[in-house]
Formats: C-alpha cells, structure tokens, sequence
C-alpha cells in the first residue's frame, strides 16, 4: 500500500509535506491552485508552487477553461519545477467555483475534463483527478462519477467518498469503491481513513494508495503508524516542523495553522461542512 498525502489548504506547505515525507508519506501534493490567477501573474498564487526540495510532490490545479489551462501549460516550463505529476481538482464544494462549472460541478462535465486533462498531458506529467461523488446527492445517485472514470483518460482517480452537499459528520461511503475498481481504472481512496484496520479493508478490496488528509494534520507522523510503526509525539512534531518552515518559509498562516491544528480534530468549514 502507498500513501499519499492530500492536498490541504492553509496547511500543506513545503514544509508540512515534507514533514509527512519524512514520516512515511511517498506522495504529497500542494493545495489547490488557481489556474486563473497563476496565468494572471498573482504573487501569493505563484508562492504556492513551493517546491524547494525533493519531497515528492504533485501540483494540484484548479481549471475550469480550458483556454486559461492552455497558457498556463506554455508558461509552465518557465517555472523551473518539477513535479511528480499533475492533479486537477474535481472537489471543492466552494459555491465561488462552482457557479463557474468549476471543482465539483465538474464531475458531471466529463467532456470538459477530458478537455482540460489532455491539455495538461502536453507537459508530459502524469495527470490525476480529485473526485467527489457529485455535486449533491441526486448526482451520486445517478453515479455520474462512475461515467467520468469510465470517460476520461486519466493516470489515477482520487476518489474523496462524499458528494459535495455532505458534512463530515456523515461519514465517507466506502462501499462505492468496488464498482469504481471495476472500471479497470486506477483508483485512490480518500475520506476518513485513520487506522491500520482502514489499511487492511482496502488492501482486501484491491486498492493500492490512499490518500490522507484530516489524520495527517492531526499528526503528521500518521504514515509511518499506518505502515506499522509508532507515532510520534505531537511536541517533537512541533519542534521538527518549526525547523522545516524555518528552513522553507511560508506565509505566516501556514505555521499558525499548523501548530493550532496539530492534535487536534479538524473541520474546515469550507473543505467538509
Ligand atoms: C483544511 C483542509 C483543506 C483542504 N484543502 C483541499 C485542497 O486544497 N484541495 C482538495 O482537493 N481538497 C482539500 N481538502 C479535502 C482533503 O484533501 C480530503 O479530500 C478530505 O479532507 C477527506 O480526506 P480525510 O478524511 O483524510 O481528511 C481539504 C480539507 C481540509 C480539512
């Protein structure tokens, strides 16, 4: 099994990923990033493209026009990064992005997709997507994620098991996985996985990588547990992570955020409601 860590806004910086990296996760992906204000030339927006070491890393990319995606692909190179791969977010449940056909609304836009996912192929990256279920509970009924996977060519689909109208207190619905499987395509787990029991569940239903968000910032060194070892104190994480944003400065909000959150359940009102 592998272990990805997800993308977290306000928390997964260089330095927070490269925490997790440490402890064991073997892929890490930045927050979501506007494909917009990347090509608009927004400075906090090309501050996000952090990568400033060789923690593994996957950009994670908010696109919804494909003309904008196109600009950002001839811009790319000149950022002189490189990636592990590329993830377009099918996800955010912000109602801003999706009253443009943006995050979640895109699940249901699968020609769109394969639009925008073969414009970012040119850059010869691996390309994921970032699923939710659909924007509400109609959508999931209908599977309309099920027709997306079959549709698009995608390298790996990142499937967070909730629609978008869901809290966190609902639960993920993990029972979806195995038609998801079933499509041949490959398919990552998301959504509430915390425990080793979790690890067992899916490595019996045949997938590969999971992806972990909520439990990693609750203590970094949740990876490390998940692959049968012990985790480690939350206050030799603190102090190790002091040093990595030390080392790796952010925005002030990313320690803050960090520090505050660390131990601690955590629900971000825009992310899970
Ligand atoms: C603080 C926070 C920030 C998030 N930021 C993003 C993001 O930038 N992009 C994204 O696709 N999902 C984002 N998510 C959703 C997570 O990546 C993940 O799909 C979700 O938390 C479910 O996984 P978990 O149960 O392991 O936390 C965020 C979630 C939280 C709690």
């Amino acid at each position: 099994m592998k272990f990805w860590l997800a993308p977290l806004e306000g928390v997964s910086d260089c330095a927070f990923r490269t925490l997790c990296y440490q402890y064991g996760a073997d892929l890490t992906f930045t927050e979501m990033i506007r494909v917009d204000s990347l090509v608009r030339k927004n400075k906090s927006t090309l501050a996000l493209l952090d990568l400033k070491n060789d923690t593994p890393t996957g950009i994670q990319l908010l696109a919804v026009k494909p003309e904008m995606l196109k600009q950002f692909v001839k811009k790319f190179p000149f950022y002189g990064i490189d990636p592990v791969c590329f993830n377009l977010n099918l996800g955010c449940p912000s109602p801003d992005v999706i009253i443009q056909g943006g995050g979640a609304a895109l699940v249901k836009r699968t020609k769109r997709v394969a639009e925008l996912v073969t414009i970012l192929k040119k850059l010869g990256y691996p390309v994921s997507l970032k699923i939710r279920l659909g924007l509400n509970v109609q959508e999931k009924e209908h599977k309309v994620y099920l027709n997306l996977i079959r549709d698009v060519d995608a390298d790996a689909f990142i499937i967070h098991a909730r629609h978008a109208r869901q809290k966190s207190s609902e639960g993920a619905d993990w029972t979806i996985f195995p038609e998801c499987l079933d499509t041949g395509k490959h398919i990552v787990a998301n959504g509430d996985i915390t425990e080793r029991k979790d690890i067992e569940y899916f490595k019996k239903i045949g997938i590969k990588e999971v992806m972990i968000g909520r439990a990693a910032i609750r203590n970094p060194s949740v990876f490390q547990y998940l692959k049968s070892k012990e985790k480690v104190s939350l206050e030799v994480l603190k102090k190790e992570y002091n040093l990595l944003a030390n080392k790796y400065p952010s925005s002030a909000k990313y320690k803050k955020n960090v520090l505050s959150y660390m131990g601690k359940d955590m629900h971000s009102q825009k992310w899970l409601m």
